[in-house]
């Protein structure tokens, strides 16, 4: 079992690194980032969650030969085939390189109007979160977490990133971007549930490599 006291986190994307430092402060581990290290981004040319999560989680690792943790995630629509999937950053990326997600989120909607999609009962999708854990050496493991939902429109709630605004989380009246950061985790170390994606990943990450009990 790892006695964790640091980490580093192998992302640049800040709505992230915030959620997983809040998931790690309750087990007193603090959180660097590849971003506030300078990492270069690793270009994500997998096509699952788990190659782009290897991706980058080595890379960090391998730059700063020390153990990284990263998080590849992604929207996945049913009656969109699972898209954006793994595409789910680019759907937000402009012709400039810049990020805008309200643009991401028209899309989205964009693509269910031009499908017919109106009833409720057939937005349905899911939330992906691959967890890597990689070694300088080249080892890796993985931990994955789905938060099933609805994809609402038009958005609400300015809460959490990405998304968040247009997805309602399964057995909830309010969409993550209406949640407060605790609500959206939905699990504190010992509890045996989770809400989001990422916090049910790290659910699996604290209990096998952490030893982090569920009661
Ligand atoms: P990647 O993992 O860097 O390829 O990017 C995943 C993309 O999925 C992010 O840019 C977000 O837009 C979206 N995403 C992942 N997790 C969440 C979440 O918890 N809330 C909202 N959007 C998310």
């Amino acid at each position: 079992m790892t006695q964790l006291t640091e980490i580093l986190v192998a992302s640049h994307n800040a709505g992230k690194i915030a959620e997983i430092r809040d998931l790690f402060e309750p087990l007193g581990v603090s959180v660097t980032s590849a971003a506030e290290l300078d990492l270069a981004e690793p270009e994500e040319t997998g096509d699952t969650f788990e190659a782009n999560a290897a991706t980058k989680a080595l890379a960090a690792a391998k730059a700063s030969g020390k153990i990284a943790l990263s998080d590849d995630s992604g929207l996945v629509v049913d009656a969109l085939d699972g898209a954006p999937g793994v595409y789910t950053a680019d759907w937000a990326t402009l012709p400039d390189g810049a990020r805008d997600f309200a643009v991401a989120m028209q899309k989205v909607e964009d693509a269910l109007q031009a499908r017919g999609v109106t009833d409720e009962s057939r937005r349905t999708g899911r939330f992906v979160s691959v967890l890597c854990l990689a070694t300088p050496e080249g080892e890796t493991s993985f931990y994955r977490g789905e938060a099933d939902g609805v994809l609402v429109w038009p958005p609400r709630g300015t809460s959490g990133f990405g998304y968040d605004p247009v997805f309602r989380p399964d057995g909830h009246d309010r969409t993550f971007g209406e949640m407060t950061a605790e609500e959206k985790h939905g699990w504190r170390p010992g509890q045996a549930t989770a809400l989001s994606h990422r916090a049910r990943a790290f659910k699996l990450f604290a209990e096998q490599c952490l030893g982090v009990a569920a009661t």
